[in-house]
């Protein structure tokens, strides 16, 4: 089955490259021409993943996947959620980002936090969406320069090191988007059968 995964991010293509394995091939946005931003305008993972799947299936008429990721920090009342990309403003910069939270947890006991993921899947029959939820806690200080975005500040449960001080196989192997795309490859397996 042809599909295009609807991101410019290069870090999320090869995290999910890794994580599918070489039999899982996708089409890039530019292989389908599609060089606009695509638009992030909800206040739900859910919705903004479904409108970036959207946004291409309507422009290329291709089954199209898109995914919305955000860390939600228990003692931040969620934040940074959905708004994870752009916490800092514009443009993104995930040191600044990572800088904020930091700053705003200064002294907070409670550092639970989670990542979630959410993939739309849309095809000619319909849409579905799959999610995967990685807990853990943030720590005091960046550590790590493997991975991106808030890996250097986010310890998953069971682990004493931070994504980014992991090999990208350990990270893969446990992550929100790991517990996210076996679902959609689970479902991609039977739908195909
Ligand atoms: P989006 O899903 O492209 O909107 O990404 C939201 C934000 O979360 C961006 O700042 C990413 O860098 C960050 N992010 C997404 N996935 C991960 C991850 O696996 N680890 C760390 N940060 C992530």
């Amino acid at each position: 089955m042809e599909l295009v995964f609807c991101t410019n991010n290069q870090h999320k293509i090869q995290e999910v490259s890794e994580i599918m394995g070489p039999d899982f091939l996708f089409l890039k946005l530019k292989d389908v021409h599609f060089f606009d931003e695509i638009p992030e305008p909800f206040d739900t993972l859910e919705a903004n993943s479904a409108i970036k799947a959207n946004t291409v299936y309507f422009f290329c008429n291709k089954n199209c996947f898109a995914e919305d990721t955000g860390l939600f920090i228990e003692g931040l009342n969620g934040e940074p959620g959905v708004f994870s990309a752009r916490y800092a403003g514009e443009p993104v910069d995930s040191m600044k980002n990572i800088e904020k939270v930091l700053r705003k947890m200064y002294g907070l006991s409670n550092r639970r936090a989670y990542f979630k993921t959410v993939i739309t899947l849309v095809l000619p029959q319909g849409e579905w969406q799959f999610e995967g939820v990685c807990h853990g806690q943030i720590s005091t200080e960046i550590a790590g320069c493997d991975g991106f975005g808030y890996d250097p500040i986010f310890i998953p449960d069971g682990y004493d090191k931070t994504f980014a001080n992991m090999l990208p196989d350990t990270k893969n192997s446990i992550s929100h988007r790991k517990k996210a795309f076996d679902k959609f490859a689970d479902f991609l397996l039977k739908f195909n059968s």
